[in-house]
């Protein structure tokens, strides 16, 4: 609401004030203007909303702990707009996490059979500019729905009576909409903030994120499942505003809840505009009733345009269901295990640069001498995986362990210099804040193994849109480290490393990763997702002309390398016994365990 607004009601409310002194008769008046139910509790709530509504123009701040993005008024307008176009007329309005009201304002003024408006909000202040906003909208427009609202947790908050026989006699239309809190669990505990899931909820989220395979989720996450479950109602309609990624794990946990949804959408925003931050956003859409495809129809809010389709195809789930009906030939397993790079957390510690024979420079701005340098590898991380080809780097790390759980003690002797220079910061390694090092020997690493020293790998950044593989080459006669950001495949042998790599060019591939990967999300090259690229499947469809071509007019340029028929076929070969033998290790007890490795 703006100051002018303020300024505009502030003579009507001191006539309210000043002509009626009794609690009960305030509120009466302010039910028939405003439908607020108990607008003031005590003479108390007056005084500081009197003074609230003075100082006013202090309440512009932001609470981060809150994941606090006021909707525009301009968005909230749209938002209604588009369930009313789609024909439904709600007659209860269910804001969650209601804020300063916008919501429950445009639905005033959108939807013409409202009888009652329920929200909820967890910051104290924003109960008064809600119910300002309430009051100032009922000199623009009489308001006959009755509207309750509770200054609470949505957590922990108990429906109050007559939510509850709404929801129970299951007659009446009823429209979730909101747009709940921006933030993760992680980054709440890093605030400290207690603003949790509680308990039980988190229990049954973490359910959820076992299927999803992702610990750290959006509290926005959680209140849309509890909105789906408290509200399972064959009338109910839910249009919530959050980021693609919670849309994207909600429909990919549709597969393994009882929940009834159906016509599931997401109209995108352009938060830049909206709300001045870089999010990928959407308008989650949904019917709590009937079952459907769990896959969710992307449009853009603004023109109404259908983007693409994403969610469950076949048992799989893909970002691009149409794209991938075509490009499905290739889904499978892939021969090759794909690794995540070496984890150290101590960048300033273990990464080097050269800065002289046998010296380097750290990320302290240090000098370190160390004659001997036989920990020492060649290092790149995923941010320099930009080009085809990679046979040089001037980035060093040390390799502390050649097998997880190595006793390093044994450098003590054989390295002493790179003993000393790691004792040396050994407050900075030993305060790593990762579980994982806790009661393992010291200067631990993380993501090393035999794959690790192999001369020739095919490597990936995980975190870049589109997919860029490199073949990274051996460099001053070892093997190229990279960091935990890059996934990796690494071989004995440059012919197959070289087939591979060419394999990994094709359109095919591209294809089918464009229709699997979520280019929004943090990271959208995974394991799992890479494992997927099945070469003994490709290979069906790639002749050797074919990959002479995809090598002439995309990689010679980068690596000479005469390719040969019998060679090709050899390869295929390889790969088709891998398969053999990777199907085995995938069915053996302890694959799981070898994949963590
Ligand atoms: C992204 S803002 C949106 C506010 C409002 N729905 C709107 O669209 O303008 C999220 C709101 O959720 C509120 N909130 C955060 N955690 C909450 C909780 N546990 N219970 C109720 N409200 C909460 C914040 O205070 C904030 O007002």
């Amino acid at each position: 609401m703006t100051n002018s607004a303020i300024h505009s009601i502030n003579s009507e409310i001191d006539v309210l004030f000043n002509n009626i002194t009794e609690l009960g008769k305030i509120n009466d008046e302010l039910f028939l203007r405003t439908g607020v139910k108990n607008f003031f509790n005590s003479f108390e709530q007056i005084e500081n909303f009197k003074k609230f509504f003075y100082e006013f123009n202090k309440y512009g701040q932001k609470s981060k702990e809150f994941g606090d993005f006021q909707t525009p008024i301009s968005l909230t307008n749209n938002i209604c707009s588009l369930v009313k176009e789609s024909g439904f007329e709600p007659e209860i309005i269910i804001e969650p996490t209601c804020g300063m009201g916008n919501f429950v304002i445009s639905a005033l003024k959108t939807f013409n059979n409202i009888k009652y408006i329920y929200a909820v909000e967890i910051q104290p202040e924003y109960e008064w500019i809600f119910k300002l906003n309430i009051l100032n909208f009922s000199f623009q427009k009489n308001i006959s729905a009755e509207i309750e609202f509770h200054s609470d947790n949505i957590f922990t908050h108990r429906m109050s009576k007559k939510l509850e026989s709404f929801i129970q006699d299951g007659k009446r239309n009823i429209l979730i909409i909101g747009n709940p809190p921006w933030i993760t669990n992680s980054a709440l505990s890093m605030l400290n903030s207690a603003n949790l899931p509680t308990k039980f909820n988190l229990k049954k989220h973490r359910g959820i994120d076992a299927i999803t395979g992702k610990g750290n989720f959006d509290i926005a996450e959680s209140i849309i499942f509890d909105m789906m479950k408290k509200f399972s109602h064959p009338n109910a309609k839910i249009a919530m505003l959050c980021k693609t990624s919670v849309i994207r794990n909600i429909v990919k946990s549709m597969k393994f809840l009882a929940l009834e949804i159906s016509d599931i959408r997401a109209y995108t925003i352009d938060s830049k505009k909206e709300f001045n931050i870089c999010a990928s956003a959407a308008v989650l859409v949904a019917n709590f009733w009937g079952t459907g495809n769990l896959s969710c129809d992307i449009y853009s809010l603004y023109n109404k345009k259908r983007d693409k389709t994403f969610g469950w195809f076949n048992g799989n789930f893909v970002s691009n269901i149409e794209e991938y009906e075509k490009n499905k030939y290739i889904d499978g397993n892939s021969p090759f295990i794909w690794r995540s790079g070496v984890k150290h957390d101590s960048s300033k510690v273990m990464e080097l640069r050269v800065f002289g024979e046998n010296s380097f420079r750290n990320g302290l701005g240090e000098v370190v001498t160390l004659k001997n340098k036989e920990l020492i590898y060649p290092f790149l991380k995923g941010s320099q995986l930009r080009k085809p080809v990679i046979s040089e780097t001037n980035k060093r790390i040390i390799i502390t362990q050649s097998y997880p759980a190595e006793n390093t003690e044994h450098i003590r002797f054989d390295y002493p210099e790179v003993w000393n220079y790691l004792s040396k910061h050994s407050d900075l390694l030993s305060k790593r804040k990762s579980s994982i090092y806790k009661g393992k020997s010291k200067f631990s690493i993380f993501g090393i193994g035999e794959y690790s020293f192999k001369p020739y790998k095919i490597a990936i950044s995980a975190l870049y849109e589109k997919p860029r593989f490199s073949l990274v080459l051996p460099f001053i006669n070892k093997p190229v480290m990279l960091d935990d950001t890059c996934y990796f495949i690494s071989f004995d042998n440059l012919d197959i490393a070289v087939y591979t790599w060419i394999l990994l060019h094709s359109d095919d591939v591209y294809n089918l990763l464009s229709s699997i990967v979520f280019t929004d999300s943090k990271r959208p090259y995974t394991k799992e997702i890479l494992m997927r690229i099945d070469l003994n499947k490709l290979v069906k469809e790639v002749s050797f002309d074919n990959l002479c071509d995809i090598y002439m007019t995309r990689l010679r340029e980068f690596f000479s390398y005469d390719l040969n028929e019998i060679e090709y076929k050899n390869f295929i070969k390889t790969i088709k016994r891998k398969e053999k033998r990777e199907n085995n290790l995938y069915n053996s007890p302890n694959f799981a365990e070898k994949l963590l490795v």
